[in-house]
């Protein structure tokens, strides 16, 4: 076939504003300088396709794109072999045909690439060959990620394989529009019971997905609707198969066990009844009518309140093979999630562990399950925690298909309200190594299927992506989306370099840029442990509410089993064989070895394992107490040193990304202050051991709102009181009517900066104004949407104003605006003495 020469304007990528928005991602192809894109200057100018496949067409497309965004440049697009210098991109049986001399030194696989440069019939060629034609695509990203970076791309002979077969993305959009555990608008994919008439975002979705080799992506909640696999819904299904499609993304959906008595009619759903299979059997036939590529399902039962095969009593491997069997012949997958448990535990039984519990269930059922099932095993023992050791369970499948799932949504890490790259405390899990039978098997060679010889396995990543603009609601939470598919495509690179290569491709390659926003990503993580949940404590919010702001009384004396067992003598689970739940037993005698004695468990995870007294001396030579003192004044510098960080890039970020990160960070900051009082208020009271350093329950600066004069004003007790500065809070007692606090300046003069610490429900929209004696000096609205209808602990944030001139009696008074269900509720104004010349904070 002869080298078709075509002109094409390719689609220029994302125009400026909407760049600037977020909405493109890594994927800004910003163009380069003339000093920077001389490098590339000897590009062939041409492109070739080896083949006709879909994909294969998106990566020539994509690469047409990326190139006249970056370069200035549009390729002439071709066919077959070529007849000018060009760059081909094809799978390597294509290769075969055109140069069957050329072949990669390593072996291809699954959906790997080979990069390299050659003589093809005469030409010289840069040649991007897949595995598959989604490989080729990925290799396709690959070239343009090096441009993007300002890496070389001449001389090129790289060849990359993913880790593991299956890395896919898991949304929990529900049909109605709104999305579980969803942080960024409302869904991409339905809106009020239907598919959305307009997928473009979806098949934005794919492209990002497809960037870092993400294969596959289930789009509803795996609390899952049954309507889902309705005969009417399986056409709107279609429809999104067909937008990922192009991106070489499989659609998956989650479905409910109960689905062939509720939806089907039939009086049961028991697994073992042969009505049932058939049932099942007959509806993934039609699904597979209707999408050939379907991938598979995700299957949440028998957890938190859904049915499951226990109804009937029955096992997971009977409801798993079940719906495998119909699957199978269309080479579809069963993810069966390991996330199995009571919610009713018996808190007052010290051997009661819900840690335990997905082991107990699965453990004896290896070997049960069919060959295309997979057990989708969430990181940790109990659900997403900031900090949790690696389940179990990955050392107690060797005879079953198991994925690792991670969550992208921030759930318990700060709703992508706080930032924290969780790519650290992945890499940490996956390079966990269970020591089965004494040999070597960390996690991620477990999951991948080669530590016990598995056909299928890998990775999948709660993403929940929504209609905003940037995704995820915070730009800098989109590198936990990039970093998930990185890490599973290779665990072997680091945060470190993770990091590098998405701040070049999101932001900028200035030397300064990347090492700032590095530098507050790899330190996040970290940070929001350090003041959220430390030393194995998992994340202390109210886990009967949002999940979001401080709630440590929240995880005790309930069915939850999220318990930390703090009493006024000491705090932590006893997990240990020799006197607690006896979890530490599930690990193998190497892993027992480091959690059961509590000499050898690292700090990290000691409160996780034993239960110890306040005064316990750490490895790090400090008490229980003074380290969960300590940690959680150090998580507020280091929140105080990521907003000081960000403001050294101004001017060197556009202006809207600029803004909207400072906003995000100072925030952060603010809510940082609530959960080190609250989370450190609440250790004081029931430990009754002073902070060594005077800090806790004492604020000199601060001023409770209670205790000023009020006008209009009623005081209000806070629930949970830790909330709270003093547990009280106050509010304007006529919802309509503005009201005011006075407070009588009583320091000396000078300059100052207040810091007034309000609450933002998600019920109004309060106006709070500020005035030192007549003068206005501030106003604000507080929409900031917090998760409460209440003020507490969730909606708590502050105001930071700087620069005020006070003197000696002046009258500083703060005027609330009550709106809706929100009373213009304050808690506390602090009042800072400035230095003479202080930098804005
Ligand atoms: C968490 C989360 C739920 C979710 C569940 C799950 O408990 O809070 O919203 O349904 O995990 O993973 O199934």
């Amino acid at each position: 076939m002869a080298f078709v020469l075509l002109f094409v304007y390719a689609f220029v990528g994302a125009t400026h504003t909407k760049a600037e928005e977020g909405a493109a991602a890594w994927l800004r192809y910003a163009p380069l300088d003339v000093e920077a894109a001389r490098h590339y200057e000897s590009l062939p100018a041409a492109t070739g396709l080896l083949g006709d496949g879909l994909v294969l067409k998106t990566a020539q497309t994509e690469l047409v794109r990326g190139l006249k965004s970056m370069l200035g440049r549009t390729l002439r697009i071709g066919s077959g072999i070529p007849t000018e210098e060009a760059v081909l991109i094809g799978t390597l049986a294509q290769l075969r045909d055109v140069a069957p001399d050329l072949k990669p030194q390593q072996e291809l696989r699954g959906d790997g690439f080979w990069l390299t440069s050659a003589q093809v019939h005469g030409h010289r060629c840069i040649v991007i060959l897949g595995a598959n034609d989604r490989g080729a695509l990925y290799g396709v990203f690959t070239f343009l990620s090096r441009i993007a970076r300002h890496l070389s791309v001449s001389g090129l002979n790289e060849v990359q394989q993913p880790s593991a077969p299956v890395r896919w993305a898991n949304q929990w959009d529900n049909l109605d529009g709104t999305i579980e555990r969803g942080y960024a608008g409302r869904s991409i994919f339905f809106e009020n019971g239907s598919v959305r008439t307009d997928l473009t975002r979806v098949s934005d979705y794919g492209r990002l997905l497809a960037s870092v080799g993400i294969n596959g992506c289930t789009v509803n909640n795996v609390n899952a609707d049954l309507r889902v696999l309705d005969v009417d819904f399986i056409p709107q299904l279609a429809r999104i198969a067909q937008a990922f499609r192009p991106w070489g993304v499989q659609l998956g959906v989650s479905v409910d066990v109960s689905t062939p008595k509720t939806l089907g009619g039939l009086d049961s759903f028991d697994p073992l009844d042969v009505r049932v299979a058939e049932w099942w059997q007959k509806k993934f036939d039609e699904l597979y009518r209707a999408i050939p590529d379907f991938g598979g399902v995700v299957v949440k039962a028998d957890s938190e309140g859904r049915l499951g095969p226990s109804f009937y009593g029955r096992t997971p491997a009977d409801a798993a093979n079940v719906i495998a069997r119909s699957l199978r012949p269309h080479n579809g997958i069963v993810f069966y999630r390991a996330f199995v448990y009571n919610h009713h535990l018996d808190w007052t039984n010290l051997k009661n562990d819900r840690a335990k519990a997905a082991y107990d269930i699965f453990h004896p059922l290896d070997g049960k399950f069919d060959d295309n099932v997979i057990v989708q095993i969430k990181y940790g023992p109990i659900d997403f925690q900031v900090r949790e050791p690696a389940s179990p369970l990955f050392g107690g499948l060797q005879k079953t298909n198991s994925a690792i799932e991670l969550q992208i949504t921030q759930e318990y890490t700060g709703q992508q309200r706080h930032t924290c790259f969780l790519v650290p405390t992945w890499k940490q899990v996956l390079d966990f190594d269970m020591r089965v039978d004494g040999r070597s098997t960390p996690v991620e060679e477990i999951v991948a299927g080669n530590s016990f010889h598995r056909p299928i396995g890998g990775y999948v990543g709660v993403v929940n992506v929504g209609l905003d603009h940037n995704w995820l609601g915070n730009h800098l939470a989109l590198a936990n989306l990039y970093g998930f598919g990185r890490l599973v495509w290779n665990p072997n690179l680091t945060p470190e370099s993770i990091i590098e290569e998405w701040t070049r491709m999101t932001f900028d390659n200035d030397p300064l840029v990347v090492r700032t926003i590095s530098e507050i990503q790899l330190a996040s993580w970290r940070t929001y442990e350090s003041y959220t949940g430390v030393l194995g404590l998992q994340t202390l919010t109210n886990i009967l509410g949002s999940h979001y702001g401080p709630g440590p009384e929240s995880q005790e004396k309930n069915g939850w089993g999220q318990w930390i067992r703090a009493d006024s003598q000491g705090v932590g689970m006893d997990r240990s064989i020799a006197t607690g739940t006896g979890f530490v037993g599930q690990y193998s005698n190497d892993v027992q070895n480091i959690y059961e004695p509590l000499a050898s468990t690292p700090d990290a995870l000691v409160l996780f394992f034993h239960h110890v007294p306040y005064t316990y001396k750490l490895h790090s030579g400090k008490t229980v107490i003074q380290t969960i003192y300590d940690s959680h004044y150090d998580g507020v510098e280091s929140t105080n040193r990521f907003v000081a960080e960000w403001k050294s890039l101004h001017g060197l970020i556009d202006g809207a990304r600029y803004q909207d990160v400072l906003a995000q960070l100072t925030y952060q900051s603010g809510h940082a202050v609530v959960w080190r009082d609250a989370i450190n208020d609440w250790f004081h009271r029931i430990s009754g051991i002073a902070d060594v350093k005077g800090r806790v329950g004492n604020h000199p600066d601060r001023i409770e709102a209670e205790s000023m004069l009020l006008e209009g004003y009623t005081p209000m007790d806070v629930n949970p009181w830790e909330g709270a500065s003093g547990g009280k809070a106050i509010q304007c007692t006529d919802t309509k009517q503005p009201c005011t606090v006075i407070i009588r300046f009583a320091g000396s003069s000078g300059w100052y900066a207040l810091d007034i610490q309000y609450f933002d429900q998600n019920n109004g929209v309060s106006k709070y104004q500020v005035f030192v004696g007549n003068q206005l000096v501030d106003e604000w609205i507080a929409d900031l949407h917090l998760p409460a209808t209440e003020p507490n602990g969730d909606s708590s944030t502050r105001r930071h104003i700087s620069g005020m001139a006070l003197r000696p009696g002046d009258e500083i008074r703060i005027e609330g605006i009550p709106d809706a269900g929100e009373f213009a509720p304050l808690d506390y104004v602090e009042i800072h003495k400035m230095e003479l010349i202080s930098p804005a904070r």
